[in-house]
């Protein structure tokens, strides 16, 4: 399998050294980077995996290398700049930066690009679990989702909350945005991904309710989520590790990611 990959951060990288170690049958990787960043990556890219990966800056010298799966780990606008071309093209691909598809417009146009190119893109759990329950109780009718996110305070750093908290000196737990999911993924997009992906597989981003909080408490990313439903009641509480190179990243994401790869690449294989 060719993999296409949007971005070369923290989970791209990560994802490249975990094939490299489970040794998965990749037959090589194009990163489609920044225009700007190419050099840089090249550079990362043939430490990483010598020899079988490509990096171009362009969306479409990715879609002319044609990959088999694109996975976007580059952001809300690696969603914005490059999802909809990928998709056009046939190209399946996986949206981590699920948060982006908050923007109604961007949601539709990514839908109708799938169609057009008789493809699909595929949201994965990421930090969290529980979405296939979630999922399927939309049958039986949800009447309340409600997530809240509690992190170190340098996880909040980039975001509104820095313009508010002195957030390398709070101590106390410190709620920073209350509210429904739209409006958290709008505000926090760098914090918000798991109450999009909470809404999209469940009440819909205006109907899932959000908290965001400081804790100085905690060393890890604590995901907690209440399902009320006619069929089920249930609770999550997730505590992911976060990343070394982005701590507003669980490491828990990239695994979440992998298997869909690999998965695919087994699937390829038999
Ligand atoms: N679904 C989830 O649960 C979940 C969890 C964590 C992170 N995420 C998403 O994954 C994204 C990536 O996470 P990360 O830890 O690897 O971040 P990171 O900042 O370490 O890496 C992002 C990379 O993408 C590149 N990039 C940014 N915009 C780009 C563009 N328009 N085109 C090409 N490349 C671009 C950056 O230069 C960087 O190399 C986050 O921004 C977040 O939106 C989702």
């Amino acid at each position: 399998m060719h993999l296409g990959l949007i971005g070369y951060g923290n989970i791209a990288r990560t994802l490249i050294g975990m094939v490299v170690r489970e040794n998965v049958p990749l037959s090589g990787a194009t990163v489609l980077c920044r225009p700007g960043a190419a050099d840089e990556t090249r550079t990362r890219l043939a430490e990483d995996f010598p020899g079988r990966g490509v990096v171009v800056s362009e969306t479409q010298a990715l879609i002319a290398r044609r990959p088999d799966l694109v996975v976007e780990c580059a952001g809300h606008d690696g969603v914005r700049q490059h999802a909809t071309a990928v998709l056009k093209a046939g190209i399946e691909a996986i949206i981590v930066s699920t948060g982006s598809l908050a923007d109604q417009s961007l949601h539709d146009a990514v839908m109708q690009a799938a169609r057009a190119g008789s493809t699909r893109f595929i949201l994965p759990a990421g930090a969290i679990g529980g979405i296939d329950i979630l999922s399927a109780l939309q049958m039986s009718g949800i009447e309340a989702v409600t997530y809240t996110a509690r992190k170190p305070p340098l996880a909040w750093k980039d975001t509104p909350a820095a313009a508010l908290h002195d957030l390398d000196s709070l101590a106390t737990e410190t709620v920073l945005f209350s509210g429904n999911a739209r409006e958290a993924a709008t505000q926090y997009s760098k914090n918000a991904n798991v109450a999009a992906t909470l809404a999209l597989a469940g009440l819909g981003f205006e109907n899932t309710n959000v908290r965001l909080i400081a804790d100085p408490a905690v060393r890890s990313n604590v995901h907690e989520y209440s399902v009320r439903a006619s069929a089920a009641d249930f609770t999550m509480r997730i505590e992911g590790k976060p990343s070394p190179d982005n701590p507003k990243t669980s490491v828990a994401t990239v695994y979440s990611v992998a298997r869909e790869i690999f998965n695919r690449c087994r699937e390829q294989a038999i």
